[in-house]
């Protein structure tokens, strides 16, 4: 019988699972969408029953894959769009609130309280993130301040908090387990990244009693038994997905890095054993938890890259289908000095700018749908230069990238990032790296690995993209880029 490995990727747009072979070869893929509730500006919710109905579903359609061909399932293994929050009953398994999404920005001024109380140095030092309603502390507090007798409930031991991961294992091993892995636990505010524990200063700060928390494991561990499916298949691997990415793009080495492009954009550099606190509004996390030894990375978020050419099609209308973007980008010498700066829920790193909202700079009467489509795509390009620019002044200077995600199939997009990096871009054969991480995970905690470099080699690129762009055209843009973002913020 042929082992195969299932991959729960649980996204912001969608649920998948993947089936893979332990080579890492893609069998099977089922994935279902699920609606995105926006209640009030700046507002992001999910409800939890769409999330584990599609979650279900699309594991039941690789179980019928795997059924079909005789293949024996080894191991599950989950990753999730991280930060993303929910609290529901011990008892019953409901949910008390819609989960909310980490780009939902509500908790702003309660982020700012608690700046006045704790400064953002002591924040940043214990948990490597900042004071932003991104992580899921300030969101765990907002449902037990706001739905009715839920901090009671809290307070009695009566309710569990947890990201995507930990409900997903809640529901899939029946109630049987409340646990999380180190990387979900890293996005929360709540967990000291170098003791690797909740820390009791930053759930009284946060109000988060200590009882509602899952345990938090190891990456490539035993998260339970699902019995869902009328059959035990073990949960031996976790991780949040750009952390899953980073292992899927086998990112091991100290200064090797990635760059994840799908609703938002995600850039890891692994920086080993050493937690490198960024100076320039980074931030420190958890990369992986391996046999209790834990991979720090330094990341760069930004919530809009895959989701500005989403906007380009369902609300602006100036595209049909998002693959449309490339010919138009292709076809134009440039923008002609239009920019926009898609700040439609913010701005992420290195801005932290939670109010800010996005503008199109620079238009002329000669502005036409094709200038404002690849100032789009551009302006993916320019925050992930941000980013490059961040990283290198706290002292640490990639020499290439490797890249993934749904944008990346944009090639030019590709070539404009290696323009604009000044180094080459790395496209790799599989894609899916996400999907690929936590099946790698999964893989390790069953025993078909006995480490990760052993998947290191199974790692190849499908392009590489070089740099071709002129010094001067790289630099006034790049300058113009930064005036208009300094306009918005101002
Ligand atoms: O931190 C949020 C991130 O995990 C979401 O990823 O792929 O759903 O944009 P994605």
């Amino acid at each position: 019988m042929t082992t195969v490995i299932f991959s729960i990727d649980q996204g912001t747009t969608s649920s998948r699972t993947l089936v893979f072979s332990p080579k890492g070869e893609i069998l099977f893929t089922a994935q279902e969408e699920f609606p995105q509730l926006y209640p009030q500006d700046g507002w992001v919710e999910h409800d939890p029953e769409a999330i584990w109905s599609t979650v279900l579903s699309t594991l039941k359609q690789a179980q019928a894959y795997a059924a079909e061909r005789d293949l024996s399932v080894a191991a599950i293994g989950i990753t999730n769009q991280r930060e993303t929050t929910l609290v529901w009953d011990r008892e019953t398994g409901k949910p008390l609130y819609n989960a909310i999404v980490w780009q939902d920005r509500r908790t702003a001024e309660i982020c700012r309280g608690l700046a006045k109380k704790l400064p953002a140095e002591d924040l940043q030092a214990k948990t490597g993130l900042l004071h932003d309603p991104y992580f899921s502390g300030s969101k765990m507090a907002w449902i037990l301040d706001n739905v009715d007798g839920a901090r009671e409930k809290a307070e009695h031991g009566e309710l569990c908090f947890g990201t995507i991961d930990s409900f997903l294992i809640w529901r899939l091993t029946e109630g049987k387990r409340h646990v999380t892995d180190a990387t979900n636990a890293s996005r929360t505010n709540l967990f000291d990244i170098h003791a690797q524990r909740w820390d009791e200063g930053l759930l009284n700060l946060f109000n988060v009693p200590k009882a509602g928390l899952p345990e938090v494991l190891d990456c490539a561990a035993d998260f339970g038994i699902c019995t869902v499916l009328g059959m035990d298949i073990p949960i031996t691997g976790v991780a949040g997905d750009q952390q899953a990415a980073a292992i899927g793009q086998a990112c091991f080495e100290v200064g090797d890095i990635k760059s994840t492009y799908g609703t938002g954009c995600f850039v890891l550099l692994n920086t080993g054993s050493e937690a490198i606190t960024s100076k320039n509004r980074l931030l420190t996390t958890v990369g992986y938890r391996i046999k209790g030894e834990t991979t720090y990375a330094l990341e760069g978020s930004i919530f809009m890259a895959g989701a500005s050419v989403q906007w380009l099609r369902d609300k602006m209308k100036l595209v049909d289908d998002a693959r449309e973007t490339e010919a138009v980008c292709e076809r134009l010498d440039s923008t002609e000095g239009v920019y926009l700066v898609p700040a439609f829920t913010g701005l992420g790193a290195p801005y932290w700018a939670p109010d800010a909202r996005g503008a199109v700079f620079g238009m002329t009467r000669n502005t036409g749908r094709d200038q404002v489509i690849r100032a789009t795509v551009e302006s993916v390009v320019y925050q992930t230069y941000d980013l490059f620019d961040a990283m290198s002044k706290d002292g640490v200077a990639p020499t290439a990238l490797r890249v993934d995600g749904g944008m990346t199939a944009n090639s030019w997009m590709c070539g404009y990032l290696a323009d604009i990096l000044d180094m080459p871009v790395l496209r790799p054969k599989v894609l899916e790296t996400t999907a690929l991480g936590a099946a790698y995970l999964a893989g390790l905690g069953a025993g078909i690995y006995s480490s990760m470099q052993e998947v290191a080699g199974q790692w190849s690129a499908e392009r590489t993209f070089t740099p071709s762009l002129d010094a001067k055209t790289r630099e006034t843009r790049l300058a113009d880029w930064a005036k208009y973002v300094q306009k918005l913020l101002s």
